[in-house]
């Protein structure tokens, strides 16, 4: 939700490094930012409202530091005002945070009976204020450190400073996430590995509760009892140019074209049953599923259902995590649940994983973010291995989730005897074909749809079956970096009340790519535009009584959600590219949301 830095090094441009670090980790929020460093012994803050860009302006890079904390912030306790931008300061103590103090009203209360004076309006100066408190009480950081983890409850990464030790930077995590990393000459902490790839691909995970103290030398890591303990250090497998943008004008479209070589890399690596077996064999005991997630990866979970239990005989339910993790549910031991996610930190993913933990049933993670706390805490995961997704709105990360699910289905599927060997050898070495048709669509312009649609006020997504899950999906898409207001239905629900909104000229986007529902769709459509819409159809054979028929390749229909799902990424991209929206970094939006 916010991204945090801090720099520890021999050399002394603190600044550049921590600026640089913001601003790889931009697309974690970026309403407000600041930067606290070291400078003649005493510690500096400089914050401003607004992106990174406009904290830059004010910045003397001339200045030297070899240590500094830095944070971009997604305002989730009090406005993105400059104020409440971080690092927070209290007497000796300067702290960035990334999470949410979930006990913030009470120790406020508190704070204040004994006339502490807050200044901003976050949770988060809370946390430097108990920090000083206990630092003057014991004169002992650490202590201060251990005493101030047993008041906060909720999530937070946090990077602390000290006045009286100029040498010295503290991290502290609980359930937002935090890496540690280093080089020859200095020691980092950020949020995530882009921060700090310019400078090193070393890295590890500060877990659950640990602390770590970096020094230019050397970093210490202690667990929740301060006891110390050994960490192995990671190489990132990424490296700094994964995270540029190289010749696309946003990452978003970078990472769309990205997408054939990601299926690519993740059907070769399963192209036999006997791969498959050895990854997804643990599968075949599950007699139900349940798939959990949010936004886009909530959607891949409903193409799933559709997908399992059309090709796989298996019964799926379908859960968004918000609504999951407060309501009973009825897993049972021979439930599996899958959580899909791409940053593997989504607070409310992780902490429906948590809570199906606490019943003992069986969970799978199907994420992109290595090591990330989703990825760590299943039972079991299958990486997507789609690389950094650096924009807020996903789409390779989308893609390869649901490649994941299109494995998963073929395998079971076979194992049920739905699907028979020569159609899964089909569909895994047939891969060429595949990727021919996405080159094809990528190859092809969307502009001119764009320019039909980019001016609406409103725009409807149908489809029936998969295509309503793929529709969802669409609709999202569009919301998020053109904010134009959409929504997908069901085609054969419209009719039940919200016909009543279809305008003159109003876009109505459908899919149609299901053979036994097809002319079914279509008469909804015809519903549609007996009522002024225009109508834009998606489909895998001609239709003619449409103002715009988008035909896609009519592949196997397993694998036909990722060739409409590429479309509907390219139309929507380039209907926000023509709106002149901010397509990488939305507003309100951030890319991984570690919080409630
Ligand atoms: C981004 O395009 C999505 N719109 C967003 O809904 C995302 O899918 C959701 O926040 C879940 O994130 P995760 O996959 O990292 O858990």
């Amino acid at each position: 939700m916010c991204g945090i830095v801090g720099y520890i090094g021999k050399e002394k441009n603190a600044l550049n490094i921590l600026i640089n670090g913001l601003k790889a980790l931009e697309y974690r929020g970026y309403d407000s930012a600041g930067i606290a460093y070291f400078n003649k012994n005493k510690i500096i803050t400089i914050k401003e409202k607004g992106k990174i860009e406009k904290l830059e302006k004010i910045i003397d890079y001339s200045i030297e530091s070899n240590i500094g904390i830095a944070h971009t912030r997604w305002a989730t306790c009090g406005d993105a005002t400059k104020i409440n931008a971080h690092p927070h300061s209290c007497g000796k103590i300067t702290i960035v945070h990334n999470g949410i103090i979930e006990n913030y009203d009470e120790l406020k209360e508190q704070l204040q009976k004994d006339n502490y004076k807050l200044i901003s309006e976050t949770d988060s100066e809370i946390i430097a204020v108990l920090l000083n408190k206990y630092y003057e009480e014991y004169n002992d950081i650490i202590k201060a450190i251990i005493k101030t983890k047993q008041i906060i409850k909720g999530s937070y990464a946090i990077a602390i400073l000290c006045a009286d030790i100029n040498d010295k930077i503290y991290a502290i995590r609980k359930d937002s996430p935090l890496i540690v990393a280093k080089n020859e000459n200095a020691s980092f902490i950020a949020s995530d590995v882009p921060a700090i790839l310019n400078y090193t691909n070393k890295y590890t995970i500060l877990e659950e509760n640990e602390i770590a103290i970096l020094s230019n030398k050397d970093i210490s890591f202690f667990n929740n009892e301060l006891q110390p303990i050994k960490k192995k250090m990671l190489t990132f497998k990424g490296n700094s140019i994964d995270a540029q943008k190289g010749h696309f004008k946003h990452f978003m479209l970078k990472e769309i074209f990205e997408e054939k070589d990601i299926i690519e890399k993740i059907i070769k690596k399963y192209n036999t049953i006997e791969k498959l077996e050895k990854k997804l064999g643990f599968l075949t005991k599950y007699d139900n599923i349940t798939i959990i997630g949010c936004g886009s990866a909530y959607h891949v979970g409903l193409i799933a259902k559709y997908l399992l239990e059309e090709y796989a005989n298996i019964p799926v339910n379908i859960e968004i995590a918000s609504e999951f993790r407060y309501k009973n549910n009825f897993l049972n031991k021979k439930s599996l649940a899958i959580f899909i996610s791409q940053s593997g930190e989504t607070a409310d993913t992780l902490a429906s994983l948590r809570e199906v933990k606490k019943d003992k049933i069986d969970t799978l993670g199907i994420v992109n973010v290595q090591e990330s706390s989703i990825a760590r805490e299943a039972d079991k995961v299958i990486y997507t291995e789609a690389g950094p997704e650096i924009a807020v709105a996903t789409t390779k990360a989308f893609i390869a989730q649901l490649v994941i699910m299109n494995l998963i289905t073929i395998y079971m599927g076979n194992k049920k005897g739905k699907i028979k060997i020569e159609d899964l050898n089909e569909i895994l070495t047939n891969f060429d074909n595949l990727k021919k048709q996405i080159e094809n669509i990528l190859n092809n312009s969307y502009k001119e749809i764009a320019k039909k649609i980019y001016q609406a006020q409103n725009i409807f997504f149908l489809g029936r079956n998969i295509d309503y899950g793929i529709a969802m999906e669409g609709s999202l898409k569009l919301k998020e970096i053109s904010y134009i207001h959409s929504e997908a239905y069901p085609a054969g629900e419209l009719k039940h009340g919200t016909i009543s909104l279809i305008e003159k000229n109003m876009p109505v986007i459908s899919i149609v790519t299901k053979e036994h529902i097809f002319d079914k769709t279509i008469s909804n459509i015809k519903e549609t535009k007996a009522r002024g819409s225009f109508n834009i159809v998606i489909s895998n054979k001609t239709v003619n009584d449409c103002d715009i028929n988008i035909l896609v390749p009519n592949i196997n229909p397993i694998l036909q959600p990722i060739l409409v799902t590429i479309i509907l990424q390219l139309i929507s991209y380039e209907t926000a590219n023509l709106k002149g929206c901010d397509i990488d970094k939305p507003r309100n939006l951030a890319k991984s949301v570690t919080v409630e």
